[in-house]
């Protein structure tokens, strides 16, 4: 979908559908204001009839309104204007999204972002309402081509804005590009979406922009660096294992850059602690940290910012196999600390301790690994928050900032000294599981002893980098986040 801006007199733009916000107390912003008029009051009686619904993301279509060049005008609610934020506008703009890409119209115009929310300037909302509407009109085609017959996204959208809100709009672009990047990987399926295929994505983003540049390491090199955590999970399966390494130059050589690190079980069979039917179904899933590292490191090179960024991708597929690594196997980490394995299923955290061992090498300024790592972290924050955990407050600070500026939102979770001793093991430095109690704090436990002297931060992205049920798939998350974060750190910001 295209982006595009256009200032004329809102009732004279020539669109299939013109998007408006409309509050419980009535019409909201200039635009809406101007179309009531030209149309002789016609917006505003409706409110007063409820023929408009106005509560929060409920959408009402208008044909036929005199004086707009405009076919029709979709009336999105965003309910009790005093109680509007981001997160609600966010929601309110998505549903109008959903309806515009089911309609058959294919392109529109948006004055959404002219809805008054404190603490949010018109550039901010600018930029939600066209991510939002941008996600809602995605549509999975990979394996399924659309049908004839099936609802017509839009293939173009323009705001009601000039020439200066050029910035915010490229922007939102650049982020729309990182989201979708990350839900197109994490909705493949797994048997096209491999370790091989994930580091050939790598490469067409390194070939796409000169100051990025890719090193793949296969299981050779790794086992030369003394990866056995991460090559012990791969043992079981027939497709190689990569650990892909992006690496974008936006500034001076010498500042050190920002190290990105993502999960990239690519298929999580749980391996010889085999998972349930039932549990093993979404596991293509657990790729989707990878995912999400991959579309930031897209939006960060898309918008070419000014910092050095390292995306490290461990990809590896986690399946049971007569030469697959077992329950009791005690294996050497890069770092030299050994685990004993007492559950396969509890993979992510063995590949990501040697990636986050391999990445300080590139003297990384703050480190942040992100995975679909517990079911725990699901259970406690469902789909709506990611799981933060980090050994530093400044970090977990700008990251929870980012996440609320662009609502892919986290919560912080305590990794206190106290839940580290039910990682003890007889046999080995660490045990990789630590029992039922706080299962999403253990894991995260467990990555802080290969990121001791590091600022590093974790994210759990379990229950909110998909969904299942009826609205079924990836979401993206957090790409945009991490995007924000970076967006944040360099001085375009
Ligand atoms: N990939 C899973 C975590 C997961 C579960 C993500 C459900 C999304 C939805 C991870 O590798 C895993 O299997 N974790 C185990 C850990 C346990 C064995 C300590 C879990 O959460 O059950
Ligand atoms: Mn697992
Ligand atoms: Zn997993």
């Amino acid at each position: 979908m295209k982006f595009s801006l256009d200032n004329q007199t809102v009732n004279e733009i020539q669109t299939a559908c013109l998007v408006i916000a409309v509050s419980e107390s009535g019409l909201q912003g200039a635009s809406a204001t101007r179309l009531n008029t030209t149309s002789d009051g016609a917006i505003e009686a409706m409110i007063e009839s409820g023929d408009i619904v106005t509560g929060l993301g409920k959408c009402t279509l208008l044909h036929r309104l005199p004086g707009l060049a405009a076919k029709r005008v979709l009336a999105v609610g965003i309910g009790k204007a005093e109680k509007i934020n981001l997160a609600r506008f966010d929601r309110a703009c998505l549903a109008a999204g959903k309806i515009l890409r089911d309609h058959s119209a294919t392109d529109a115009h948006s004055c959404l972002h002219e809805v008054t929310i404190e603490g949010a300037d018109s550039g901010t909302l600018l930029r939600q309402s066209a991510l939002a509407l941008h996600r809602a009109n995605y549509m999975y085609t990979a394996t399924k081509p659309r049908k004839d017959d099936a609802p017509s996204p839009l293939k173009s959208l323009s705001f009601q804005a000039g020439e200066d809100s050029r910035p915010v709009l490229e922007q939102a672009y650049s982020f729309a590009l990182g989201f979708q990047k990350a839900r197109d990987l994490g909705d493949l399926p797994p048997n096209i979406c491999t370790p091989a295929y994930l580091a050939q994505e790598a490469r067409a983003i390194a070939e796409q922009f000169e100051n990025v540049e890719l090193e793949v390491l296969e299981e050779d090199d790794m086992a030369e660096l003394g990866m056995d955590a991460l090559l012990g999970v791969s043992r079981g399966s027939a497709h190689p294992a990569k650990l892909v390494v992006l690496r974008y130059q936006g500034a001076d050589s010498k500042q050190p850059p920002v190290a990105l690190i993502g999960k990239g079980i690519t298929f999580d069979s749980g391996g010889l602690s085999l998972k349930s039917g039932e549990n093993m179904m979404q596991m293509k899933y657990d790729m989707c940290g990878a995912a999400g590292v991959i579309g930031a490191f897209l939006a960060c090179a898309d918008m070419q910012l000014d910092i050095n960024v390292v995306c490290i991708v461990a990809a590896v597929e986690n399946m049971p196999d007569g030469d697959a690594y077992r329950p009791g196997d005690v294996l050497t980490t890069m770092s030299g600390k050994t685990v004993e394995v007492l559950n396969t299923d509890a993979e992510g955290r063995l590949v990501l301790c040697d990636a986050i061992t391999y990445c300080q090498k590139f003297e990384p300024a703050a480190i942040i690994d992100v995975a679909t790592l517990t079911g725990a972290c699901m259970i406690a924050l469902g789909h709506h928050a990611s799981g933060l955990m980090s050994n530093d407050d400044n970090l977990a600070a700008d990251l929870l900032a980012a996440g609320d500026a662009i609502v892919d939102r986290a919560w912080r979770l305590p990794i206190w000294e106290e839940y580290q001793s039910q990682l003890d093991s007889p046999y080995a430095d660490m045990k990789n599981i630590g029992g039922l109690p706080a299962g999403v704090l253990t894991a995260g436990c467990f990555l802080s002893r290969f990121a001791e002297d590091q600022k590093w931060a974790h994210i759990d992205i379990a229950g909110s980098a998909w969904k299942w049920g009826s609205d079924e798939g990836a979401s993206g998350r957090p790409a945009g986040l991490l995007a924000q974060y970076l967006l944040n750190l360099s001085a375009k910001s």
